[in-house]
């Protein structure tokens, strides 16, 4: 397995080995990531990170994956300080990030961006989210969540909850799902439900689907509640949202009747998804799952910079 100069675009490129050897080094990488273990392993390496669209866990987890393994970033998360501004085009912005450093993490509002960017990158491009397409570093860390937090993927009732629609982490979450055996319920308002081809898709793989709208229905019987925020910038039409906004929320009377060892995940930030009382709970691992973040893109840099784990 060679992830060396590899572009990680689509979680769709990714086969379930070579997810399972990704989710191991990151495990690999806490000793490293905690300060018990000291690595320079990308000394000299450097990341460019292009962040389009506002971030928060990506951007900073990426950096510090960086710096962890002695590695040095440069970047902006702020487009109005770059030529962008002066119109210049995406596939130039990625040459510069081609000269000057040796891979790229994008996140870009266009679906489709990261896949575009790869063409004109000789160096490796991480997809840090294209717009409502796909996030498949945040799948990776998923994963790993859903590993560490229950033992293992398999065997397990995941509920997505939320926008399907526009959010991108669900898009790449059950694509990836596909690989393992599991059984998924899609629960959104209609008009938020997930794309038809991913639907047919999860289908067509065999596995166990339902799709609903009520959240009481499967937070009971469910194992993991991935609960999403509604992509407000996304839509179209504010009246939209509006309908929708407040629509699901988890909090301490939802979460009475659920299982003992329910796991409740979110790709953060939330917004009003979930009641703030719900941190408190055991079953909360949001938090956890976005410290390992830092884990997985450690992981990540270090198989697609060097070839091998530590
Ligand atoms: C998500 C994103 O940007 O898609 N955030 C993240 O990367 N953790 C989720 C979101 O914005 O709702």
């Amino acid at each position: 397995m060679n992830f060396k100069g590899r572009n990680i675009v689509s979680i769709t490129d990714l086969s379930r080995e070579e997810i399972e050897y990704i989710l191991k080094v990151a495990k690999d990488m806490r000793p490293f990531h905690d300060g018990g273990k000291v690595s320079k392993s990308l000394e000299g390496k450097i990341l460019a990170t292009f962040f389009f669209e506002p971030s928060t866990r990506t951007r900073l987890s990426f950096e510090t994956a960086m710096f962890r393994l002695g590695g040095n970033v440069i970047g902006f998360s702020d487009i109005s300080a770059t030529s962008v501004k002066k119109g210049e085009t995406l596939a130039d912005t990625i040459r510069m990030g081609d000269a000057y450093a040796d891979a790229v993490v994008l996140r870009h509002p266009n679906e489709g961006s990261a896949r575009l960017a790869a063409q004109f990158s000789t160096k490796p491009v991480i997809n840090g989210g294209d717009g409502a397409g796909q996030h498949p570093t945040q799948t990776l860390l998923d994963l790993f969540t859903i590993q560490s937090e229950k033992g293992n993927i398999d065997g397990n009732h995941i509920a997505l909850v939320g926008d399907l629609k526009y959010g991108r982490t669900v898009h790449s979450l059950a694509e990836a799902l596909m690989h393992f055996d599991v059984k998924l319920t899609f629960v959104a308002p209609k008009q938020l439900q997930m794309p038809k081809e991913v639907v047919e898709h999860v289908r067509a793989s065999g596995l166990e689907l339902d799709v609903c709208d009520d959240l009481g229905k499967v937070a009971d019987v469910a194992d993991i509640l991935y609960v999403t925020r509604i992509q407000k910038e996304r839509f179209v039409d504010v009246e939209e949202y509006r309908k929708v906004a407040n629509i699901f929320r988890v909090d301490m009377e939802l979460l009475e009747s659920t299982k003992d060892d329910l796991v409740i995940m979110h790709p953060l930030p939330r917004v009003d998804e979930i009641a703030p009382e719900v941190d408190k709970s055991q079953k909360a691992a949001y938090f956890r799952q976005a410290n390992n973040g830092v884990l997985v893109r450690m992981a990540l840099l270090q198989l697609v910079l060097t070839g091998v784990g530590l």
